[in-house]
Parts: structure tokens; sequence; C-alpha cells
């Protein structure tokens, strides 16, 4: 692989923003992702994030190049390796403004992260009659750890409703909230509505009823700046793949307190300081939830992919797929069949339904027209529920998308309303 750059130095800390921030214009950044083709509309950033070449070649490189495990290894290899690994641990903490790297945790995902909190957070401290506040948008991944770990505890959820355009109601969950409620855990960007969260005064609800905050962050770490330690929450968790990094790495962000405080889920190699038959003692967090060989090149393709936005700006990332939604939806909602959901100030999503046309009907016409979005309940199925359906359309935005995505949306959806008459 003599054709591959060097591995460029992990920054440890935020680099010279070559950002347009608060601009809308195209950012044009089509040309760097080599599996996006000529012509074709990808629409589904929110379900995973095409990977931009300097990702593709760090991971490249993690194989061909620098390959070695990490924290073990007596020989330079890997002693090279773990500074990477723990350099892109550095990167990670400050990209979402932690204030340590411990605080870092890596995962496989999101999924990972919040079934931790729930097993080891939720196994730990809720009681019987205990409460748990989530909201009527949640994704599966927001719920059924919950779920498992209030049957186990005997602990209850509650179920924060939305406002008519398809925000967390924060006036209702206040009313809600009490003080036998532990945790709240939302969505700081809605997978299905694109709807933001206001997170600080989440925060400072949930707190002011002695719970944790935690967010999950799929959906607004691709979007928007993220800062942890101003918005005031206790866990937040998101996965590399939607921010144009690799599948199967993730983080969990949690205060370093709580950390401290919270037992492994797995047990394995890595995680302990001491092991005899009669007792195990556990590693400080963060290697204390790392247990076993860690998805290495995944940690480094995350650190590219967080150098990459970074590179781009998320305020001007935030603005681009700003202007997208507000073009769509204004062009969606001149077609008289088209139902919108969600409110206008969307970050990068948009779902919508064509009257008399099941959204598996849309999805399919538009893929015949080089469209690609997503169709489904969105692994949402309680918000389909209120929303009184059982699938939505959804496009969503990345950096390579432009008005000629739009463009080719539209074009695309008049054709399903005529081929159904
Ligand atoms: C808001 C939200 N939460 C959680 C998840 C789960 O992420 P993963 O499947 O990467 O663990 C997703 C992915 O669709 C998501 O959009």
């Amino acid at each position: 692989m003599d054709t591959l750059p060097p591995h460029p130095p992990i920054a440890d800390a935020k680099g010279p923003s070559l950002s347009r921030e608060g601009r809308g214009e195209a950012l044009d950044r089509l040309a760097d992702f080599p599996a996006i083709p000529a012509g074709w509309a990808y629409l589904d950033t929110a379900a995973t994030a095409q990977k931009p070449r300097p990702v593709i070649d760090a991971i490249a490189r993690g194989y061909a190049e620098t390959y070695a495990t990490v924290h073990r290894g007596v020989y330079q290899r890997s002693a090279d390796m773990t500074l990477a690994f723990e350099a892109a641990r550095r990167r990670t903490a400050s990209f979402i403004g932690a204030r340590a790297p411990e605080e870092i945790v890596f995962v496989r995902g999101a999924t990972e992260a919040i079934n931790l909190v729930a097993q080891s957070w939720g196994g730990t401290f809720l009681r019987p009659g205990d409460r748990i506040m989530l909201s009527v948008l949640e994704h599966h991944s927001n719920i059924v750890p919950w779920q498992m770990i209030a049957d186990r505890t005997g602990a209850v959820i509650d179920v924060a409703p939305l406002t008519h355009d398809g925000r967390i109601d924060l006036d209702a969950m206040a009313a809600m909230l009490t003080e036998r409620h532990r945790i709240v855990a939302l969505a700081h960007v809605s997978n299905a509505l694109g709807s933001v969260l206001d997170a600080r005064r989440a925060a400072d609800l949930a707190h002011a009823a002695g719970a944790l905050l935690l967010l999950d962050g799929c959906q607004a770490v691709p979007r928007m700046p993220v800062d942890v330690t101003a918005l005031g929450c206790d866990f937040y968790v998101f996965s590399a793949h939607k921010l144009y990094g690799p599948t199967g790495i993730g983080v969990l962000w949690g205060r370093g307190d709580l950390l401290d405080a919270m037992p492994p889920m797995h047990g394995g190699g890595a995680m302990i300081d001491k092991v005899t038959f009669e007792k195990t003692t556990f590693a400080p967090p963060p290697a204390r939830f790392e247990a076993g060989t860690p998805h290495v090149v995944g940690v480094l393709g995350l650190a590219a992919a967080i150098d990459y936005v970074e590179g781009i700006g998320l305020g001007a990332i935030a603005a681009h797929e700003g202007a997208l939604v507000r073009e769509t939806r204004s062009a969606l909602s001149g077609l008289n069949s088209v139902r919108l959901f969600g409110p206008d100030d969307a970050a990068g999503i948009v779902s919508f339904a064509v009257e008399g046309v099941h959204p598996h009907d849309v999805g399919t016409i538009l893929d015949e027209s080089r469209v690609a979005i997503r169709a489904g309940h969105h692994c949402a199925q309680p918000l389909m529920a209120h929303l009184g359906v059982d699938a939505t359309a959804r496009a969503s935005f990345g950096v390579y998308n432009g008005p000629q995505d739009i463009a080719a949306l539209i074009a695309g959806i008049e054709r399903v309303r005529r081929i159904f008459g």
C-alpha cells in the first residue's frame, strides 16, 4: 500500500477551523466521497453517513501500515499504536468538550453505550418505584435498554409528550418530573423528525428534580457543535458511523464521578486491576468499561472523521443542512398530496408521507430515479403510533448533498404521484 500517504498526526486539540460558520452555501464536499457515484442522490445519512477519503485512508493505513494491538505490546509498533489510540481519545474528548479523556469510553456504538449506562448505572442505582423519563420520539435504542433495566429493578418509565410540531414538550415534562425520577434520557436530535432538543433546559429540569440527563447524540454530533460541559448533561452517546466514521465504534461520555461509581458491564481482558480466583479488582474508567481487544482501527477512523468535520466546521455544516431542510420542506409543501412531519427548523432530516402511497413504495420508486431515502418506522415505533402512521419516508442530509439532490427528490416524488394517479 505504498500509494497511501503517511498517517497524519492526530491533533490533540481543536485545530484551526476552515469553517464558513453561519453561512449556508453549498459545502461542495461530494468529491471527497468515492462511494457516491455521479447522479446518485444519497439522502440516508441519518441511517449511516458515507465515508470521506481521509477516513478511508486512515482505516487503510491503520491496517496496512501501522497495525498492532494496544495497551499490551512491549514492542515499538504496539507502543506507537497505543499512543495513536489514546491521542484519538483525547481528540474525541476535545471534540465534545469533555473535561478529561478518561471520561471517553469507546464502545461499539450508541446502542451499546445506552445499554452500558442502563445496565451499569441503572443496575446499581435504580430501586423499585424509581422513575425513568423518556420521550415519545426516542429511538428504540433509547427505549428498550431502559425497559430491560426497569423490569430488573422495579423502576417505572414515564414518557414525555411532544409539541404539535414534533419537539419534546419540555413544559409538559417539567410538570411530570418528580423527586422519584433518577434519570432523564432524551434524543438531542430526533432521528425521525430532526427536531432539536433544548438540551440545556432539559439538563436544568432534570437536575432540578434530582435526576441525571443522558443525551442520545447520534443525530446531533454530525450536524451541530456539541459541548457536553456547556449543555450540562451527565451522559452523552453517539456512533461514529453517523459522523462519517466507521461502523462498530462509538462513544459513551460520562461525568467522571459517575463513571467512577459504576461497575463494569463486561468482564475480561484489559478491564482489570488484579485477578485471582478469590477476587478480581477492576481498572479505573475508561478501561473498566473496555473489556477485550478494542476496535483499534475504528478508533483511528473516528479521529479522522472528527478531523474531517472540524475541518469543515460544525457551524458551517449546521447552516448547510438547515438550508437544505428549509428548501426541501418548502418544495414538498408545494405538493398538495404530501404531508410533512417535524418542525421547520429540523436539523438535517425531513420526514414526509405521500397521500395514498406506502412509504416503502415511495422509497422503491425514488430508487428507480437514483434517489436513496429511508422508508419505515425508523426504529421509532412509538413515535409512528403517535403520528398515526406505521411508517414515513425520510430524506436526511450530509455534507455531500446539495440542491441537485433536492431537485432529484422532488422530481422523483412527482413521478410517484403520477404512477399512483
Ligand atoms: C437517535 C439515534 N439513537 C440511536 C441510534 C442507534 O445507533 P447505532 O445503531 O449506531 O447503535 C440511532 C441510529 O439510527 C439513532 O439515530
